[in-house]
């Protein structure tokens, strides 16, 4: 198959924190029961930034990171459902952003949180007939803006962030991808505009048991697909939506818990930024380098799900 590989990785995380006590002067709600339930103890909200802001900034951080500069960009997508303008996408204000060349594609895609892992497919796919030798792809989202902050159910969960990484197109560096959807409006939609308030509405439990269906036979068909063992990969990356979900894709496993990188703590969920985050993260701490074998699994409305097994 067609190969990609990430050259390097960026994110952008809005200045302000807000911590699960703070959620609880907006709603009726505790710190002991989100970290509990969820394992989040704080996530950020947009107050000055915008969605194009921490997304470009991510991107510049990404391809600092390359060691590329603007001119050899081919391509810039964005995965989001929450940009700033329903049009133009937030891919073609990074390209203004960021300087990017005139003559490339730039469009957004939404695949809610499984984004970043569509986009790497998308991404492969086109890589080959650009013009110029790296691609963009970024999830960035401001869900704070469409949280319902009297549903206390909904509004603790979410954060905003973004999250980016060049690509290049590299024969055999990614081994296997995976994507499906299963077209529902329930049990996680928000509407668009004239359609009512532009608001998150989510069942919880239904999407967490679809979780917990999803992401472990998503990882199954990935390694079926490379003929690889669970413990001949070094690092999974989940869509970080709840510590809770991990675990049990842990347990029904029999996975490594130390494989499985967690910052849910820290930002919430970011929905499409969430898994370039975390592969930022990771990278900084040094717990990627060359040859690894990463997974990353995002699941999300629609629903969605999508894997990638990639070498780093
Ligand atoms: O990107 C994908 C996005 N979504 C997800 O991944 C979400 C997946 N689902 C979940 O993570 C969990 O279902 C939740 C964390 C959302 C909820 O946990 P739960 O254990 O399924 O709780 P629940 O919805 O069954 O609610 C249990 C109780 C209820 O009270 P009663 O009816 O038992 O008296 C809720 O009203 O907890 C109450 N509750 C809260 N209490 C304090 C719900 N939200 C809160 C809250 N603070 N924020």
């Amino acid at each position: 198959m067609n190969g990609l590989r990430i050259l390097g990785t960026g994110r952008c995380l809005p200045a302000s924190v807000v911590t699960n006590d703070d959620m609880s002067l907006r709603v009726d709600t505790s710190d002991e029961w989100i970290a509990s339930r969820t394992g989040i103890r704080e996530r950020r909200f947009c107050r000055e930034e915008t969605g194009v802001q921490l997304a470009a900034e991510a991107a510049r951080r990404a391809m600092e990171q390359a060691g590329i500069t603007a001119d050899q960009v081919g391509l810039c997508v964005v995965a989001t459902f929450t940009p700033d303008y329903l049009t133009p996408s937030t891919a073609c204000l990074v390209q203004q952003a960021l300087g990017l060349p005139r003559d490339i594609p730039a469009f957004d895609l939404n695949a809610a949180c499984s984004g970043f892992v569509y986009g790497l497919a998308v991404i492969r796919g086109m890589l080959s007939s650009l013009t110029r030798p790296y691609a963009l792809l970024i999830g960035a989202e401001v869900l704070s803006r469409v949280l319902d902050f009297t549903d206390r159910s909904t509004c603790v969960l979410f954060g905003d962030g973004a999250g980016a990484a060049v690509l290049a197109r590299d024969e055999g560096r990614l081994l296997a991808i995976r994507l499906g959807a299963d077209g529902q409006r329930e049990p996680l939609y928000c509407p668009g505009p004239g359609r009512g308030e532009s608001l998150l509405r989510m069942d919880g439990r239904a999407v967490f048991r679809f979780a917990v269906e999803a992401v472990p036979r998503c990882i199954g068909e990935l390694l079926a697909d490379t003929g690889l063992t669970l413990d001949q990969v070094d690092a999974v990356v989940c869509h970080q939506a709840n510590a809770r979900i991990i675990s049990h894709v842990i347990r029904q496993l029999k996975a490594d818990p130390a494989k499985f990188y967690l910052n849910v703590h820290k930002y919430g969920n970011t929905s499409a930024a969430s898994i370039p985050i975390a592969l930022d993260e990771m990278a900084e701490e040094g717990r990627l380098r060359p040859g690894m074998k990463v997974l990353c699994v995002g699941f999300g409305a629609g629903y969605t799900w999508g894997g990638a097994l990639l070498e780093w």
